[in-house]
C-alpha cells in the first residue's frame, strides 16, 4: 500500500448499512479497514469479533487491519488469521512477551503488529520491534472512539521512529483528525487510524483526501 495510509476505524461505521459504507470508503480511496476488536475485559467496552470480519471479508478487496484490544489474544488469534485479516495487532499490555505470537503471525503470512497504550513506556516494546511489521501508538486510552488526542504521544512516535526499520509501519490511533494528523506525520507516523473524523463527516471522500493532504505537509 501507498503511504501515508488513512485507515478508517470501523468502530464508527453504520453497521445497519455496511454495504453502503464499504462502497463509500472504496470511493474515498481508503486502502484499509481498521477493525477494533474489544472484549469488555482488556478494555471497558465490547465491539465485534472474527465472525463479523470473516463475513465482511468477501465484500471488498481492501486491506484488513485487526486491532485486538483483548486479553489472552493467543486463544483467538487463529480465528482472525482464518477470517482473512492482512495484519493483526496485539497489545503489549495483554502479552508482556509477544515474541511467539508475532512470529506465528509472520509465519501465517499476516503482518505482525504491536500496540502500546499511552501510559506504557516505549522500552516495554523495544525488544520486539524487529519482529513487527507495524507498530501502533495509541494516542487515546483504548476502548472508545471520539476521544481527544493525547499530545504526549508525539514524543513516543518520535522515539519509536528512531528505533524501527525503514520498512516498519508506524501507526497512530485515537483522536486523529484534521487538526492533529500533521503533527503526528511530522513526528514520524505514516499510517493513521481515523474514526470520528471520517464517519462524522457527510462526505468521506473529502474527509479522506483532506487527511491525506495534511499528512503530507
Ligand atoms: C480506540 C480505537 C480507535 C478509535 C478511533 O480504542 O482503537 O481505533 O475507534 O476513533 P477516533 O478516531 O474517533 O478516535
Ligand atoms: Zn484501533
Amino acid at each position: 500500500s501507498q503511504l501515508p495510509v488513512i485507515a478508517p476505524s470501523m468502530l464508527k461505521c453504520d453497521f445497519g448499512n455496511l454495504q453502503r459504507e464499504l462502497t463509500l470508503l472504496e470511493t474515498a480511496e481508503a486502502q484499509v479497514l481498521h477493525w477494533d476488536v474489544m472484549d469488555g475485559h482488556f478494555v471497558p467496552n465490547l465491539s465485534y469479533g472474527a465472525l463479523l470480519i470473516e463475513r465482511v471479508r468477501p465484500l471488498t478487496k481492501m486491506f484488513f487491519d485487526a486491532h485486538l484490544m483483548i486479553s489472552n489474544p493467543e486463544k483467538y488469534i487463529d480465528d482472525y488469521i482464518d477470517a482473512g485479516c492482512n495484519s493483526i495487532t496485539i497489545h503489549i499490555e495483554a502479552v508482556p512477551n509477544p515474541k511467539d505470537l508475532l512470529q506465528h503471525l509472520d509465519k501465517s503470512g499476516v503482518l505482525p503488529g504491536l500496540a502500546i497504550n499511552p501510559k506504557t513506556p516505549v522500552k516495554e516494546i523495544e525488544p520486539f520491534l524487529e519482529l513487527c511489521g507495524l507498530v501502533l501508538v495509541m494516542s487515546v486510552e483504548p476502548g472508545f472512539g471520539g476521544q481527544s488526542f493525547i499530545s504526549s504521544s508525539l514524543q513516543k512516535i518520535k522515539q519509536l521512529k528512531k528505533l524501527i526499520s525503514e520498512e516498519t509501519i508506524l501507526s497512530v490511533d485515537g483522536g486523529i483528525g484534521i487538526d492533529t494528523i500533521a503533527e503526528t506525520a511530522r513526528a514520524g507516523a505514516n499510517y493513521f487510524v481515523v474514526g470520528s473524523a471520517i464517519f462524522n463527516q457527510s462526505d468521506y471522500s473529502i474527509a479522506v483526501s483532506e487527511l491525506v493532504q495534511k499528512a503530507r505537509n
